[in-house]
């Protein structure tokens, strides 16, 4: 048997893209609660608002991450918008049936997020909101009571509300504190319950600006919002060994695949440069606990002096993550020339390769990319992998029998799976596979519930019409076949 006995199978989802209930249990708001929803086939969402002078307008939103809404605009609800993440896939009233059905398919983990803003709707200084509490442990039980051994994420693209209007966000050095209150309070809570953690979700999606056109002004908020990041997440590792030491905190950063369009040394280098700036630069604060000798450059392209203290510097030597998760869903190419096609993703922007097909979303299908790209993370980084994200956007047919056939999905699974499992044969030291959105959920990028990743599939459609049932796809059963053989079985 290639994978070790005790590898890690389920699924990942996150609060804002599932849960809904947004208004429930004491909840505050949070940004992703006023973006529009199901812009078919399209990445860029709007959050729509009141502008000081009393009319409406939108800001565009990258990848469900939104910039501040301008001075003087206020979040508003409209009746006319359809706010697909205020409902998700009712994850909140259905979680104890859908740990059923993970228990039934034989999962040993699942993860999931906690939601900052139902655990301190208003910041620190509005008090612990118990309710909020009381309804992750009874879920982090139930999980345990299933033989579910929880990977929980404390950040993941829903940043409350109060924060922006509050602290104007994630450059401010308060929302450090405010971070590691947060985890302080979950890791108390849940330490007899949880013991895999994750900091924050992809928190290397803030250096995707270089690849578009930015000014040096937006170059150092992004960039100092990261470090602000990565110090709270070092920080919220050292404060978990204190609490519990076994317990073991990861990073989880976005798998941005690309290869070289051409043969051509510039467009080799070129690649090689943005895996440093978009992958490792994060990657490596967090993991080898210190910033990379290319971060001189990175700083001086941008002319970025960064708000760096001793203090900083020494909580990243001693908060390093214990695991890299990463997701991994498509690869593209690069080049310096004009040439090129370009590709579809929702938060990376590349060309396609002419030798791998294409998803109904456009998404670049590269199984053998998910190989390669193991390999290079295990031999620069040397700590286990999780995969925490990967699966396939389609569209599903409820058939007159309340049957749904996704073979793309199985096969798209079970692909990846098999490179997963080679990768283990070469020697890369994976901990667990965790498929994307095995509960029907939001898309991050466009807002869409139709965008399906389910093996679970939710009764409900882009204009918020549907029962939210649950109901087996084919894809439930065949991995509940790959999990009973510990991946060996993927017929
Ligand atoms: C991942 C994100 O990178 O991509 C998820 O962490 C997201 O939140 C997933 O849902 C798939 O992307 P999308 O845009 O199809 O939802």
């Amino acid at each position: 048997m290639t994978m070790k006995k005790d590898f890690l199978w389920g699924t990942s989802i996150s609060a804002a893209q599932a849960e809904g209930g947004w208004n429930e249990g004491g909840r505050g708001p949070v940004q992703v609660d006023f973006a529009d929803s199901g812009n078919a086939q399209t990445s860029g969402r709007r959050l729509f608002y009141r502008k000081a002078d009393g009319t409406r307008d939108f800001v565009p939103g990258a990848y469900a991450m939104f910039p501040h809404l301008p001075e003087g605009g206020k979040y508003e609800s409209f009746d006319d918008i359809y706010y697909a993440n205020r409902n998700a896939s009712d994850f909140y009233h259905h979680y104890k049936e859908d740990i059923e059905l993970m228990a039934e398919m034989g999962f040993s983990t699942f993860n999931t997020t906690v939601s900052w803003a139902r655990i301190f709707p208003r910041g620190v200084e509005g008090g612990v909101n118990q309710e909020g509490v009381e309804f992750y442990r009874d879920m982090f039980t139930r999980l345990r009571e299933h033989g579910i051994d929880p990977i929980i994420t404390l950040y993941k693209y829903d940043e409350p509300v109060y924060f922006e209007e509050t602290y104007g966000g994630w450059t401010n050095r308060a929302m450090i504190d405010q971070f590691v209150e947060f985890a302080r309070v979950c890791f108390t809570e849940y330490k007899d319950l949880v013991n895999k953690w994750m900091t924050f979700n992809e928190i290397n999606v803030l250096m995707l600006f270089k690849d578009f056109p930015h000014t040096e002004a937006q170059a150092k908020e992004n960039m100092q919002s990261m470090h602000n990041q990565i110090v709270a997440a070092a920080r919220a590792v050292k404060l978990a060994k204190q609490i519990n030491p076994e317990m073991k905190v990861g990073t989880m950063i976005c798998g941005l695949c690309n290869y070289p369009l051409t043969p051509d040394p510039l467009d080799v280098m070129d690649t090689y440069k943005s895996f440093q700036d978009v992958f490792c630069y994060a990657a490596d604060a967090m993991i080898r606990g210190s910033y990379p000798s290319f971060a001189k450059r990175l700083w001086k392209e941008d002319n970025v002096q960064l708000n760096i203290t001793e203090q900083d510097l020494k909580d990243m030597k001693e908060g390093t993550a214990d695991f890299l998760g990463f997701s991994y869903y498509m690869s593209q190419c690069r080049t310096t020339h004009d040439d090129g096609v370009e590709g579809k993703g929702n938060v990376f922007l590349g060309l396609e390769n002419p030798y791998l097909e294409k998803s109904e979303w456009g998404w670049q299908i590269d199984p053998v990319g998910f190989r390669y790209f193991m390999h290079l993370l295990y031999d620069r980084y040397n700590i286990p992998l999780l995969v925490i994200e990967n699966g396939l956007g389609a569209k599903d047919k409820v058939e007159a029998d309340g049957s749904i056939h996704d073979d793309y999905r199985i096969n798209y699974l079970r692909a990846h799976i098999a490179q997963l499992r080679q990768a283990v044969e070469e020697g890369v030291d994976v901990m667990g596979y965790t498929t994307w959105g095995g509960i029907d959920l939001v898309s991050a990028s466009t807002g869409q519930i139709e965008k399906r990743y389910g093996l679970i599939y939710v009764d409900m459609n882009d204009k918020g019409e549907g029962t939210f049932e649950r109901k087996r796809k084919d894809s439930f059963f065949w991995y509940k076949k790959c999990i009973e053989s510990n991946g060996e079985d993927l017929d």
